[in-house]
């Protein structure tokens, strides 16, 4: 036995009112059409189609390896979509199932009972149905019994028909050949104009033949058409993933207020406060603290960080290191164990070692700090001559005073200090102090002169 998938992802979306197709647009971290993959694929399907059109060459970038296309063009309806689909299967397979590409929240368990359900009781076709408390716009299930002997689309219900709850999601298994002859002998001659897939379920009664349905939970049947639409099944994602999460043993104060994407890995042990945004890559180790107020993309935060009101992009944070609050820690940030970066900090492509600070107002970049060093308040790293980058090496054990310049390239020796307010040029040698200042100048008796100056003039 063998199983095709064809995805349908041809459609504009035109509700959507963006250049962008339909199926790309992303809801938790991921694609609608990668969400419906993620779903297909533990059935370890023989073959996937995803059928597209508009936007074909963007899609097709976005499929996984092990997905094949193919482009219908033009649109001529959901049964020519399928043809299409069919025309990319090979012929040793017997069970094709069809998914819509924009249903997100199917479940990779529901998809295996339609197929099952569907092969269990050697039907020519499996309808996958929700029941609605208001139909409208969708395809009304007619059975007879346990037979689903027709669909018949909202355009075209009379008034018992639309009276009817239980509606089509769009999922259908299919015996193979059954549905090839049948998508053969499709009209158009409907209110659109268009070929109904739902019409090969009615052909396929006609014949004599088998057709269930099974029926499933009615937020998982919800499709995108709008960005109304997006947002809700948005939630619906998130809240999933932060349930799994909580069940898991992560901690979250507000799990409306988290926003974790698909992919993120969050260890038990973690606590997440309101205002998260955890998205790409991003890691987060047992007993960190994050939030509230962070938005991090593909970032690790190491067992026992803190990090609170701050961005991050593609930094490492080391066990029990702090950051912000308001901290912008850009990609390259690589904070060792215990390392700090405080408040109104940015820091870029930069290693801070082992419990060494940058506590305030600095900016640090293309620098190697090593370990047990101190950066004063307001200090710069002047690593962009406006042609090149260069980089600053400090040692370990450093004091670099406040509002310091260190114009790289330059190296700061082990156990050096520099003074306050230092324009550092060159190197400094391993525990000397480099201080550059001009002496500071007295002008006694200055406010008097001032103020005799101007009662003069003022005469
Ligand atoms: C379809 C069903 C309806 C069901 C509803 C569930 C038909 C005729 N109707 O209606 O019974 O209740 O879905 O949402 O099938 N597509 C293509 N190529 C095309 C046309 C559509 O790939 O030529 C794709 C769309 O991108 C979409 C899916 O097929 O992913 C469904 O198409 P859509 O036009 O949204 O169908 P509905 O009118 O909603
Ligand atoms: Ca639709």
């Amino acid at each position: 036995m063998s199983l095709g998938v064809i995805v349908l992802a041809a459609g504009k979306g035109t509700r959507m009112k963006s250049e962008l197709p339909k199926v790309l647009h992303r809801a938790a971290g991921r694609s609608l059409l990668g969400w419906v993959l993620a779903a297909v694929d533990p059935l370890e399907a023989d073959e996937i189609v995803a059928v597209i059109g508009h936007g074909a060459d963007a899609v097709v970038d976005a499929l996984p390896s092990g997905v094949a296309s193919v482009v219908q063009e033009p649109q001529l309806g959901t049964g020519d979509a399928v043809r299409v689909g069919l025309s990319g299967c090979g012929d040793t397979v017997d069970t094709v199932l069809v998914v819509p590409g924009d249903m997100p929240l199917l479940e990779a368990c529901t998809l295996a009972t339609v197929v099952e359900t569907h092969r269990d009781q050697h039907a020519a076709a499996t309808v996958l149905a929700v029941e609605m408390d208001d139909p409208t716009g969708y395809g009304r299930i007619e059975r007879r019994g346990d037979q689903v002997v027709g669909i018949v689309e909202d355009r075209d219900t009379d008034d018992r028909q639309r009276r009817i709850n239980e509606v089509n999601t769009s999922v259908y298994a299919f015996d193979a050949e059954l549905l090839g002859d049948a998508l053969g002998r499709l009209g158009r001659d409907n209110s659109q104009g268009e070929y109904y897939l739902t019409d090969v379920i009615g052909i396929l009664n006609a014949d004599g033949h088998r057709v269930v349905g099974v029926v499933t939970d009615v937020v998982e049947g919800a499709g995108v058409n709008s960005h109304a639409q997006l947002a809700r099944v948005g939630e619906a994602l998130r809240s999933g993933i932060n349930d799994r999460l909580m069940a898991e043993g992560v901690a979250m104060l507000d799990p409306s207020r988290v926003y974790i994407d698909a992919g993120v890995a969050v260890d038990p042990g973690a606590t997440i406060y309101p205002d998260v945004y955890l998205e790409g890559d991003t890691t987060v180790g047992a007993g960190a603290v994050v939030g509230p107020s962070v938005h991090a993309g593909n970032t690790s935060i190491a067992p026992g960080a803190t990090v609170r009101f701050s961005v991050l992009d593609g930094a490492v944070i080391g066990p029990e290191a702090t950051v912000g609050p308001f901290s912008y820690l850009r990609p390259g940030t690589d904070l060792k164990e215990g390392a700090k970066a405080g408040a109104f900090v940015e820091i870029k492509n930069s290693q801070v070692g082992v419990r060494s600070k940058v506590p305030h107002l600095s900016y640090i970049g293309d620098t190697t700090i090593g370990e047990a060093s101190n950066i004063g308040a307001a200090t710069v790293t002047v690593n962009y001559d406006g042609f090149e980058k260069h980089r600053t090496t400090i040692g370990d054990r450093v004091r670099i005073g406040s509002d310091t310049m260190l114009v790289a390239p330059v190296t700061i020796g082990d156990d050096a200090y520099t003074g306050a307010g230092s324009v550092i040029t060159h190197d400094v040698t391993p525990g000397a102090l480099a201080i550059e200042r001009s002496h500071q100048k007295e002008i006694p008796g200055y406010a008097d002169k001032r103020k005799r100056r101007a009662s003069r003039d003022g005469e």
